[in-house]
C-alpha cells in the first residue's frame, strides 16, 4: 500500500542551478530559495561547496549560506574534506556527499576512482557523524553511466552498505542520466529497503527521458517516500554528458497529492518560486504544472 505522507527534498538551487550556463545572481537564488521555503518544502539542497573552476555557478556557496532561513533540514553538498570543512563553517548542520557507483563517471565528476572517493570519505564522515551532522550520502549512476551503461544492482547496493556502515543518516539513490524504466526502479529500491529497512532512503530521478514521474511511482510501491526534485525540472549534472534536469517538483507535487500522499507543500506557491526564477535562466520552464499556472 502507499503511503500516507512522502517528503521531497528539493534539489533545484543545487542540483537545478548548477549546470545553468547564465550567471544567476546570489540574490536571484536566495529569492528563489525563500519562495521554496514559504511554499512549504522543508528539505533542500541549498548550495555546493565545490572547486569554482569545476562548476562557477556554485561559486557563492558562502554568501547564500550567511543569508538564508536555515529551518527544517537544509543541505550544503560537498565532495571533500575542504567542502566538508567550509559547509561546517558556513553553519550547515546536514552535508550531502556524493560519489559514483562507476569510476568513470566519478572519475569525471570528481577525479578520482570511486574506491579512492570512498577512502577519503570515510575518516571524514565518521568524524561528521561524531560531530552530530546529518549526513546524506548520494549515489550517482546507480543505474546507468553515460560512460559504462548498465551498472550491476549489487554494486551499487555494495556501496550503500558501506555507506551505512559508516552511520550515515539517509542514502539519496540517482538515476543520474535519466536512463531507468520503472521496473528496474522498482526492483532496486524493493533491494534496498529490504537490505536497510531503517534508513531514510530517497529516489533521485533525472527526467531526461520522461520517465521520473513513473519512476517515483515504482519506488512508492516499493516502500520509498522521499524524493529528490527540483522546482521547475531545472538542472542536471555538468559531468554527465547529456543528462537533463530533475524530475520537476511541481509536477511530483500534483502526483502525489492527487494520490492523496501529503507533502506538505502550496502548489501554487511552489508555481511562484518557479516564476521568480524563471527570469534567470536560459530556458522558460515547460513543467506541466508550471504552464497551467501560468496559462490560467
Ligand atoms: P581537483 O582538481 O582534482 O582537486 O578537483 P584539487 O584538490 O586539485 O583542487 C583544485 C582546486 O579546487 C584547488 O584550487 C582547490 O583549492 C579547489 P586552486 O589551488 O587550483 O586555486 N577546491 C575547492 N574549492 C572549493 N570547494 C571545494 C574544493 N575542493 C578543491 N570543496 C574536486 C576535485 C572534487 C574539487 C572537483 O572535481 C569538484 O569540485 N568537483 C565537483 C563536481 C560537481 O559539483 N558535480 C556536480 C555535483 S554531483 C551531482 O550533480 C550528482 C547528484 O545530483 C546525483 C546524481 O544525479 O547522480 C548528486
Ligand atoms: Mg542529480
Amino acid at each position: 500500500s502507499l503511503p500516507k505522507n512522502a517528503t521531497i527534498i528539493e534539489v533545484g538551487p543545487r542540483d537545478g542551478l548548477q549546470n545553468e550556463g547564465k550567471t544567476v545572481s546570489t540574490e536571484a537564488k536566495l529569492e528563489f530559495i525563500k519562495g521554496l521555503q514559504a511554499a512549504g518544502v522543508q528539505e533542500m539542497e541549498l548550495t555546493s561547496f565545490v572547486s569554482p573552476k569545476w562548476v562557477p555557478q556554485m561559486a557563492d556557496a558562502k554568501e547564500i549560506m550567511a543569508n538564508v532561513e536555515k529551518t527544517g533540514r537544509q543541505f550544503v553538498l560537498t565532495p571533500n574534506e575542504k567542502g566538508i570543512n567550509a559547509a561546517i563553517e558556513s553553519g550547515a548542520k546536514a552535508v550531502a556527499v556524493f560519489v559514483g557507483v562507476s569510476d568513470s563517471f566519478n572519475q569525471k565528476n570528481i577525479n578520482k576512482t570511486t574506491k579512492e572517493s570512498m577512502d577519503a570519505l570515510q575518516p571524514l564522515i565518521l568524524q561528521l557523524k561524531e560531530d552530530g551532522i546529518f549526513v546524506r550520502a548520494c549515489i550517482s549512476t546507480a543505474f546507468y553511466c553515460p560512460f559504462e551503461g548498465a551498472i550491476n544492482p549489487e554494486d551499487t547496493l555494495a556501496l550503500c552498505r558501506t555507506f551505512a556502515g559508516w552511520g550515515v543518516d539517509e542514502l539519496s539513490v540517482a538515476d543520474t542520466i535519466g536512463m531507468a524504466t520503472p521496473l528496474e526502479s522498482y526492483e532496486l529500491f524493493k533491494k534496498l529497503k529490504d537490505a536497510f529497512p531503517d534508513m531514510l532512503m530517497t529516489a533521485h530521478f533525472h527526467d531526461t527521458r520522461k520517465m521520473a514521474l513513473a519512476n517515483i511511482f515504482a519506488a512508492l510501491q516499493a516502500g520509498v517516500d522521499r524524493f529528490d526534485a527540483s522546482a521547475g525540472g531545472l538542472g542536471g549534472c555538468p559531468f554527465a554528458p547529456g543528462a537533463t534536469g530533475n524530475v520537476a517538483t511541481e509536477d511530483v507535487v500534483n502526483m502525489l497529492h492527487r494520490m492523496d500522499i501529503s507533502t506538505g507543500i502550496d502548489l501554487d506557491l511552489l508555481c511562484q518560486a518557479v516564476a521568480s526564477i524563471e527570469p534567470h535562466v536560459s530556458n522558460p520552464v515547460q513543467t506541466g504544472m508550471y504552464r497551467l499556472y501560468k496559462n490560467r
